[in-house]
């Protein structure tokens, strides 16, 4: 794989193992986030101050955290409170939206991702995206695989192999080896879920980001997407977006939980990170109430 900071000029000279992390006075971080078995990984993003304004309203603000390179990272909170917005931070996604306006620094392998030497672009071949409803092209199975590394250049044979990889890492190979023609419509929604993490994988990505990638599929089909992620966190950064506390609970090293918060004027609403730590931490002994209170089902 290329260099995964291969995005722009480093604004750090070198990667910040998660271990050295000081966060600033100001962070909701409750208890020391850096370690998990005793390992300290390197840092794939770092937050700080990150706001999100669109128009005139602050969407979500102060949030500050770090990434851990290899995990997976899972942002949780009701409806509204931002974790689409941050999420879409992280590869300039909401570049998209005209109204929206990111404030604050967001470190990408120590790249300022909104820095004046970043090209969008590259920053989305490094770190792709799988939405809520699966979006296969209406096209083959095979070229769905085939159409981010057949633009980048790569030959029949090479496109050959990049497409049995990519769905065998996404555990649709034996699936679907007999009818790669078939249009990606033909298959089920799990399946297309799969195909989209497949299509993802295929342009070799450093880190994928998930927004509630089961929220619209069955039981079986979600134990599915979430052994396959824990597969993938041996070589991707993974950060997901759920609704659902046990998929978090079930799959994520960390935890952020963010809530709403409303303000003087009756219609502002903002987004704000409360907590953010070991999973395990989360579900069991949090630091915040209001993370106690969510967690239990005892708001939102
Ligand atoms: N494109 C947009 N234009 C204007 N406001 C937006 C846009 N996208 C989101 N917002 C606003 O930003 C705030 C945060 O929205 P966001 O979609 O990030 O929340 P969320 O936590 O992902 O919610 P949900 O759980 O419902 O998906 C909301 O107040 C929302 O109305
Ligand atoms: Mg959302």
């Amino acid at each position: 794989m290329d260099n995964p900071s291969d995005v722009g000029t480093p604004v750090t000279d070198t990667h910040t193992p998660v271990s050295q992390h000081a966060p600033t006075p100001s962070v909701a971080i409750h208890h020391d986030p850096t370690v998990v078995d005793d390992t300290p990984r390197e840092l794939t993003f770092e937050l700080d101050q990150l706001q999100v304004t669109y128009g005139r309203s602050v969407a979500v603000k102060g949030v500050t955290l770090g990434i851990a390179q290899r995990e997976i990272t899972a942002m949780i909170g009701p409806s509204g409170c931002g974790k689409s917005t941050i999420l879409r931070c992280l590869n300039r996604m909401n570049d998209l939206v005209p109204s929206a306006k990111v404030e604050g620094t967001l470190l990408y392998h120590g790249v300022d991702v909104y820095g004046p030497t970043v090209d969008p672009v590259q920053v989305r071949k490094k770190i792709g995206m799988v939405f809520q409803k699966p979006n296969p092209f209406p096209k083959s199975i095979y070229d769905n695989i085939a159409f981010g590394p057949r633009v980048a250049g790569a030959s029949k044979n090479e496109l050959d192999d990049i497409v049995e990889q990519a769905l065998t890492k996404a555990a649709l190979w034996d699936e679907v080896k007999d009818r790669l023609d078939d249009n990606a419509y033909g298959m089920s929604g799990g399946q297309q879920q799969r195909l989209c993490i497949a299509r993802c994988i295929a342009v070799s990505p450093d880190v994928i980001l998930m927004d509630e990638p089961c929220s619209a599929l069955d039981p079986i089909s979600t134990a599915r997407i979430e052994d396959l992620m824990a597969e993938l966190k041996d070589e991707y950064t993974i950060v997901i977006v759920t609704h659902n506390m046990q998929q978090a609970a079930r799959i994520a090293d960390r935890t952020a939980f963010f809530t709403v918060v409303s303000g003087e004027e009756s219609e502002s609403r903002t987004g704000q990170l409360v907590e953010y730590d070991l999973t395990e931490k989360i579900f069991s002994t949090p630091a915040d109430e209001r993370t106690e209170n969510y967690v239990t089902g005892r708001f939102g």
